[in-house]
């Protein structure tokens, strides 16, 4: 295992170092982040934290087992024009079809709930960013038991530009029956409903595991650390990834 990530790391690090030399915007990307860590300090590689109960139980039932529609990444429609960068993960229309069979992916639409969430959430994690951070974008799904082992559940990093963090919550918990989490060589399967990583997602090798007998209820929030709190408008694009440009963190 130890060489496998060693080698996903050394891979990695040669195409940053080969997107830096080709994307301008990516470089300003790391010189800020250079000076959130000078100024702020660093981050552990994840943090645990949980959501009240309660509060998880909303989600679940108004998100997952609701009235909200399931979408599919094969019909997703990117905007044309936008402040953000889209996945190109999905861009072969075979590996879009592979995901929809494994994962139920939700056209969120409660947007009164998820704003209520990102203040939970502002809350809940403003000791561990050490620093301001603006809240990027929100995605929910479902992975199936059982299901393949690819895409986001394989070990992966995901290529965000850097100063960029997620946090996923565990509405059904972290188990090996409603799955779990690996972040490098650690598997988080023992945590209760409305667990919470937040984590460094471009550092980090990690992956979903689909659960032995029940549904993976996961919902994740990508921030940015940054200099200043803006309030954004909630953006919820299911293959959304993050801004353009750093410069837009303070428009
Ligand atoms: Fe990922």
């Amino acid at each position: 295992m130890e060489k496998i990530i060693k080698n996903k790391i050394f891979k990695n690090y040669l195409s940053t170092c080969k997107s830096y030399l080709l994307s301008p915007s990516r470089f300003l990307f790391l010189i800020h982040n250079i000076l959130i860590v000078l100024f702020y300090g660093n981050l552990k590689k994840y943090y645990i934290f949980q959501l009240p109960p309660k509060f998880n139980d909303e989600l679940l039932s108004k998100i997952f087992l609701g009235s909200s529609s399931v979408i599919n990444l094969s019909n997703c429609v990117i905007p044309h024009k936008s402040d953000y960068l889209f996945s190109s993960f999905y861009d072969d229309s075979a590996t879009e079809l592979r995901i929809d069979a494994n994962i139920k992916t939700y056209d969120i639409d409660c947007l009164d709930l998820i704003r209520y969430l990102h203040k939970s959430i502002k809350d809940l994690i403003a000791p561990l960013t050490k620093s301001p951070f603006i809240i990027i974008n929100t995605r929910a799904w479902t992975s199936k038991p059982n299901s393949e082992r690819f895409g986001p559940n394989a070990l992966h990093l995901d290529g965000f530009f850097p100063g960029h963090l997620k946090i996923m919550i565990y509405c059904s918990g972290l188990s090996i029956a409603s799955g779990s989490l690996q972040i490098e060589d650690q598997v988080l399967n023992d945590h209760p409903p409305g667990t919470c990583v937040l984590f460094k997602n471009s550092n980090a090798l990690h992956s979903g595991i689909p659960g032995s007998s029940m549904d993976r209820h996961v919902l994740e929030i990508t921030i940015a650390r940054s200099f200043s709190f803006r309030e954004r408008e909630i953006f919820c694009h299911p293959l959304a990834r993050h801004l353009k440009s750093v410069l837009l963190f303070y428009k």
